[in-house]
């Protein structure tokens, strides 16, 4: 298939008409490619997803294959409204109707029994299915002009970071998908909360851009799976038992607050270049000029959590740019959308924890 590269963003800075036309093209562009059963990578407000139409199996293969994804971890489904969700689950409990009216069109996914009318390998042959309407302009106009649900897990080769620019889904998988539609950073920078709302009490699977305190100021109750935070409990969502988001060189948090081991963390640094390492730091912006070595990247600030979930990813892929053979990473409480940045954190490290007692 041609390769097409575009640029919303560019676009978008040009003249009304000419901004009209191009996004409109493009968007008929990329539409008429999903229909055909080809990929198509688009942004959202959380992350970049890799799209195929959910009603085919063969597209949906695809994703997986481009991916390298594991077969057993299945989909989201995105549909450009809230009305059409009911043709394709077989109820919307009425939990899930205040969460939809609070939290839709928005980050928020969350998990139906399905009707049997998707391609099986959507739901990797599970009775549920995950389903989110994003709130992003150019997902919603594509997700419109297909009219039907787009399966897209987020648009990077398997256990990388995922992509909150265009230019990291080119990075991962160009070559592999027929056209990425460039709306600029993501504004989330981390993926949708997913919710399991088939039981009495909804369950959250993944905390994301909707915090959990949100969610329970919406609806009251709402469960943790035990799997986010216990490392023997097999999570219910099959995607979080993989270790994910990780950069390639050897990463590290740092569980103390950043000021009181400045020297512990300094002679940590030292250790590792003694053996020939070069060694990056993950850092908020009070912290930057703490601590030296090969590399900080200053990921938002401490002040301000979303700036920190925004470039997260983009911090972590940019260790593995500059080849950073170990990352040492501040780490947050676990609250509000830090409770995200951490459960990614934690996932990417692996769960190691650097020991500054040495
Ligand atoms: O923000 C997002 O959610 C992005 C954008 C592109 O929408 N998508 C995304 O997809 O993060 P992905 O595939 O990277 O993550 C989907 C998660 C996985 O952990 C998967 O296991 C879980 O949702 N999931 C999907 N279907 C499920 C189901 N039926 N039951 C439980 N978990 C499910
Ligand atoms: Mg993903």
């Amino acid at each position: 298939m041609e390769w097409i590269e575009t640029s919303m963003r560019r676009v978008a800075d040009g003249g009304q008409g000419m901004r009209q036309l191009r996004r409109s093209e493009e968007i008929q562009t990329a539409a008429a490619i999903l229909k055909e059963g080809g990929l198509v990578a688009f942004p959202t407000e959380t992350v970049y997803g890799l799209g195929a139409i959910a009603t085919s199996a063969d597209a949906v293969a695809g994703i997986y294959r481009a991916k390298g994804r594991p077969s057993d971890n299945p989909l989201i489904i995105h549909l450009g409204s809230v009305e059409r969700v009911a043709d394709w689950v077989k109820t919307v409990p009425p939990i899930a109707q205040v969460l939809a009216k609070r939290f839709w069109p928005g980050p928020l996914t969350m998990i139906f029994q399905h009707r049997g009318n998707l391609a099986a390998n959507v739901t990797a042959g599970l009775p549920t299915v995950a389903v989110r309407v994003p709130d992003h302009p150019v997902a919603q106009a594509l997700l419109l002009e297909v009219g039907i649900p787009v399966a897209a897990p987020s648009a990077n080769r398997s256990g990388r970071p995922s992509p909150t620019e265009a230019r990291h889904v080119w990075d991962d998988l160009h070559g592999k998908l027929a056209m990425i539609l460039d709306g600029g950073p993501t504004g989330y920078g981390v993926e949708s909360t997913v919710v399991d709302v088939t039981g009495e009490v909804p369950v959250l699977l993944r905390p994301g851009g909707v915090t959990l305190e949100q969610l329970r100021e919406a609806v009251g109750a709402v469960e943790v799976d035990p799997g986010l935070t216990h490392e023997d409990v097999t999570p219910r969502s099959p995607g979080m038992k993989y270790r994910h988001y990780a950069p390639e060189g050897d990463l590290w948090l740092v569980r103390e607050p950043w000021a009181e081991v400045k020297e512990a963390l300094e002679r940590a640094v030292k250790r590792h270049q003694a053996q020939g390492l070069r060694v990056g730091l993950l850092v908020t912006g009070e912290h930057k000029d703490l601590v030296a070595a090969d590399l900080t990247v200053c990921c938002g600030w401490r002040r301000d959590p979303l700036s920190v979930a925004q470039q997260l990813y983009h911090a972590l892929r940019t260790f593995d740019e500059k080849g950073m053979d170990v990352i040492f990473a501040e780490t947050f409480p676990d609250e509000g959308l830090f409770r995200s940045v951490m459960n990614r954190l934690m996932k990417a490290a692996g769960g190691k924890i650097l020991d500054l007692k040495r």
